[in-house]
């Protein structure tokens, strides 16, 4: 086994020669551009690591990797239509630099791209991989959705909301790896273990996610700060703030939450102030914690080297503790 950096390399060197300058050039060159834009290749890197430590060489995996990323990066150009987001890796959004269509038709060329690159496999394995991909894809369509639904809904559920960011990202993350054990062939068993490894750390990501839209760096973090307060999103932060808050605070945070005002630095302040003083931000980074650990406990199942494992825990702390 190699470490994290030599799989990122290994993975955005096949990226780069995947990546084809072709006519027309209104279509390809979204798709080239959100493609090289940068971003952490954590769900590739994934699938790369998987099949290793199943002692797979790495290089089998890498059309399933890329399949994943090119499908990741195919939602990211819709998901930042949806949320109306400007900026993406610290650059404009595609939406933005094109347009609202070349977005839509661009990432719809993406998304047949992903399915393509399991044409590498044999059929046993295409049949596999596709039949993951295609659950995993519904999925995630359902998990934005409902993600797009709650911003207009005032009676979200906290089991309603992780169920939400388990369809719009964990099963992504946890289909990144079952598809590094699916090349790995090895038994079902051990695919559903890191298949659940995947979620579970997948779902941390996503809290993670959402608790540095509000308190990430403008710097260092890439997205607008404050976007999911503009667009009303019903996050963990905000429904243990509800929970948490005196009447009075509650009524505001109600209130602010059911309009779009002009004077949107006002209301993300005001809204970050009450998850601070709430005791939400708290309670965020503690459930951050229990899904990193649910996950870490998964692995104590599994019949892999303590080494492998320690990889993997190494690769799920710096999730956790990541501010980008
Ligand atoms: C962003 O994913 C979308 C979410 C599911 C939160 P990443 O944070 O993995 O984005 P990049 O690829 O590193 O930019
Ligand atoms: C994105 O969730 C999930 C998918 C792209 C499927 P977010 O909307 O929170 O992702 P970011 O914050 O824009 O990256
Ligand atoms: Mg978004
Ligand atoms: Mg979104
Ligand atoms: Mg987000």
């Amino acid at each position: 086994m190699q470490n994290t950096p030599y799989y990122q390399q290994a993975f955005v060197d096949y990226l780069d020669a995947y990546i084809q300058e072709k006519e027309p050039k209104s279509l390809y060159d979204p798709i080239n551009y959100i493609l090289q834009l940068g971003g952490k290749r954590l769900r590739p890197v994934l699938t790369l690591m998987t099949a290793e430590i199943f002692d797979c060489h790495y290089t089998k995996a890498l059309n399933a990797a890329l399949s994943i990323e090119v499908f990741h990066n195919f939602s990211l150009v819709h998901d930042d239509i949806m949320d109306d987001a400007p900026l993406r890796r610290g650059q404009e959004t595609v939406h933005e630099k094109w347009d609202l269509n070349t977005g839509i038709l661009s990432g719809d060329a993406m998304l047949i791209m992903a399915y393509q690159l399991f044409e590498n496999y044999d059929p046993e394995t295409f049949q596999a991989l596709a039949k993951l991909f295609s659950k995993t894809a519904l999925q995630v369509c359902e998990g934005q959705q409902y993600d797009v639904d709650f911003e207009t809904r005032d009676d979200v559920s906290i089991p309603e909301y992780l169920k939400m960011i388990e369809y719009k990202t964990a099963v992504l993350v946890g289909a990144a790896m079952e598809m590094g054990a699916i090349v790995a062939q090895v038994r079902e068993q051990d695919k559903r273990y890191m298949y659940e490894f995947g979620l579970n750390l997948g779902i941390a990501f996503q809290l993670q996610d959402d608790y540095l839209d509000a308190f990430g760096n403008p710097e260092t973090f890439g997205k607008q700060v404050g976007g999911d307060i503009i667009e009303n999103k019903k996050t963990y932060l905000y429904l243990k703030a509800l929970e948490f808050s005196s009447d009075d605070d509650k009524q505001q945070l109600l209130h602010l939450f059911s309009l779009k005002p002009t004077d949107q630095t006002n209301k993300i302040e005001t809204i970050k102030d009450i998850f601070n003083t709430s005791g939400s931000s708290l309670a965020t980074k503690q459930v951050i914690e229990e899904y990193t650990n649910k996950a870490f406990g998964i692995l104590e199942q599994l019949q892999i080297s303590e080494e492998k494992k320690m990889l993997l825990k190494t690769f799920g702390q710096q999730l956790m503790n990541r501010n980008v």
